[in-house]
């Protein structure tokens, strides 16, 4: 990895902090740029020397040797931040949720275009091990044609009160999607229920429609009892579990007989298992897409696929919320 690239981290709370350990371990941390000074503190105290500012603005001025910028501050300031990074000519890593509407998405990817920087989205999944080898698994023909694929991230909070449990949850899980399917989907559904906080849905079903007769059924929640994350993927000739608990794959040799549609079960086997490192790789994939120019695997345009999706299926929600909360 080129030690000779250097990033800086904005927002420094609970994800951010993730990046920073990360970008430090890899020799890449140039900065961290925070507007609260309490964590200002927090990060001069665990990397003493490093440069810590108060302001985008100000980091972009005064850091002359950033190559990029990672944007780990809330949803809602990705926009702005990736447009003034982009502007001062930096590579920029935003995290997911890209923006909360497909035109500032848009927009973020023609000023990358423009500028030939790096703008690469934090779909972190897209950077497990095992969803490299779910691709793998799919792509080789074995399970025969996907018919569906079912996705869940359930758990007890973490709430959030700038965006909904769908653009805060399924992110991940439409980008997985986007991928393993090889395209975006065609057409969005999506229900859910607003019951924490007014319009601010807890829990989302999407259902998504690909070419070929393909589906997928998407439920993100942060008001569950347990957390299970993980996704299965029904094929013509088997099936395919990802659990995410512990990093596995399983083919189960399941089907419906063609004609009879008997049930045929030739057993299951676990075909990949490995504890993935994830943000490190995506990281070092960031800063190897800043030395190469390269385009990253979560570029811009597959961000703004994501955004699209998750665009439509928010306005299903709010226009089917009861007339006395749209107006709150
Ligand atoms: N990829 C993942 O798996 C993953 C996981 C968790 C969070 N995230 C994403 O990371 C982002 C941050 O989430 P979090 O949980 O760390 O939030 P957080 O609220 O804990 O932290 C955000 C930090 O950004 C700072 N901040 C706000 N505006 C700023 C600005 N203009 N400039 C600099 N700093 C600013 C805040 O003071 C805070 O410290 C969100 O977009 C979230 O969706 C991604």
């Amino acid at each position: 990895m080129s030690a000779t690239v250097k990033v800086a981290v904005a927002g420094a709370g609970a994800w951010g902090r993730n990046h920073l350990r990360v970008l430090h371990g890899l020799g890449a941390l140039a900065g961290a740029v925070e507007v609260c000074e309490a964590s200002r503190e927090r990060v001069r105290k665990d990397y003493p020397g490093l440069p810590v500012w108060g302001s985008l603005a100000e980091a972009l001025r005064h850091g002359a040797s950033v190559d990029g910028i990672v944007i780990a501050t809330p949803a809602p300031t990705h926009a702005d931040l990736a447009s003034q990074a982009l502007r001062a000519g930096r590579g920029v890593l935003v995290e997911k949720p890209m923006t909360l509407e497909a035109g500032e998405a848009q927009r973020l990817v023609d000023h990358a275009d423009a500028a030939g920087r790096t703008l690469m989205v934090g779909h972190l999944l897209l950077y497990q091990p095992a969803v490299t080898e779910l691709k793998r698994v799919i792509d080789s023909g074995i399970l025969g044609r996907v018919h569906r694929i079912h996705q869940e991230r359930t758990n007890l909070g973490r709430v959030r009160s700038t965006e909904s449990a769908l653009w805060s949850l399924a992110p991940h899980d439409v980008a997985v999607l986007i991928h393993l399917m090889g395209e975006a989907p065609l057409q969005v559904s999506a229900a859910g229920a607003a019951f924490l906080q007014p319009g601010i849905h807890d829990d989302v079903h999407l259902e998504l429609a690909f070419s070929g007769g393909r589906s997928a059924h998407v439920h993100v929640t942060w008001y569950w009892p347990g957390r299970r994350r993980g996704l299965r993927v029904l094929g013509e000739r088997g099936m395919l579990v990802y659990d995410e608990a512990d990093q596995s794959l399983t083919l189960h040799r399941k089907r419906l007989q063609g004609g009879s549609l008997e049930a045929v079960d030739e057993g299951s086997v676990r075909v990949f298992e490995g504890p993935g490192e994830p943000l490190r790789l995506e990281d070092e994939h960031f800063l190897h897409c800043l030395a190469t120019g390269s385009t990253p695997m979560s570029d811009g345009r597959s961000g703004l696929d994501v955004i699209r999706v998750l665009e439509r299926a928010d306005a299903q929600l709010l226009a089917a919320l009861p007339p006395t909360l749209k107006e709150a």
